[in-house]
């Protein structure tokens, strides 16, 4: 996978992208992702980017030419034009599902904006999906683009060890992960579950089950009505 990213900060990118996974991703060349200065793509001497609101208001917005030549100057490198992202607010929830969704795709073309936002025509003429990572406000897109892809990257084939499996990962089944415990076997007085001294592996996996159901019944009511309303009928009475 590509995954091309347009910011007025490349240089914010550097450290998420130096360390851990998304360094090995890289280095294996299992993803390449490809930092652009949407600033290059300034037309006037000032480098300009943004301008004021038509129809009045505070805050400035993003321009939509330095925004589209940046994109049309990434796209003419391979001949797969790629899925067009802006970061923002607000966008669509950035959910588990949209990120297996995403680590699909061959080529992402995320667009980090600053500002107020960015001028409409960005997301209109560019056929641009937005998506936001949370009802919150951050001072840009860029530390969005970097949990994208961070949760993208991750479920590429061969970007996490042998050991982990995202299929264990909170939200891949609908619910959160269960509770997990390692050595020492009591710690300030605090025991590790009996059960998962057992040995017994189906009932430690019954007991992981009934743990992930609780916990996420009590933390996340909305994802426990979700995961609820796709269990079969049978099924949602024993719960
Ligand atoms: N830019 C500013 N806030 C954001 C958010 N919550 N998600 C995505 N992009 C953003």
């Amino acid at each position: 996978m590509r995954i091309d990213v347009l910011t007025l900060f490349p240089e914010m990118f550097d450290a998420p992208l130096s360390y851990s996974i998304l360094k090995r991703a890289q280095e294996q060349d299992i993803v390449k992702i490809v930092l652009s200065n949407i600033r290059d793509f300034a037309t006037d001497s000032y480098r300009k980017v943004d301008d004021k609101p038509y129809g009045g208001g505070p805050g400035m917005v993003m321009m939509p030419g330095p925004v589209f030549d940046c994109v049309e100057h990434v796209q003419a490198q391979t001949e797969e034009p790629g899925h067009v992202i802006l970061l923002t607010p607000q966008g669509k929830p950035l959910t588990q599902h949209k990120v297996v969704e995403l680590s699909q795709r061959p080529r992402l073309i995320l667009i980090a904006g600053r500002y107020e936002g960015f001028d409409e025509r960005i997301r209109t003429g560019l056929n641009a999906e937005a998506i936001s990572i949370g009802d919150y406000v951050l001072s840009g897109g860029e530390l969005a683009a970097m949990v994208l892809i961070d949760a993208v990257v991750r479920l590429m084939p061969g970007a996490l060890g042998d050991e982990d499996s995202p299929a264990d990962d909170s939200f891949s089944d609908g619910l959160l992960e269960y509770p997990q415990y390692t050595r020492p076997e009591v710690f300030r007085d605090m025991k590790v579950p009996d059960i998962l001294l057992s040995g017994d592996h189906g009932k430690i996996a019954q007991w992981r089950k009934e743990q992930s159901i609780q916990r996420t019944k009590q933390w996340r009511p909305d994802v426990y009505e979700t995961y609820l309303q796709s269990q079969p009928a049978q099924d949602k009475k024993k719960i």
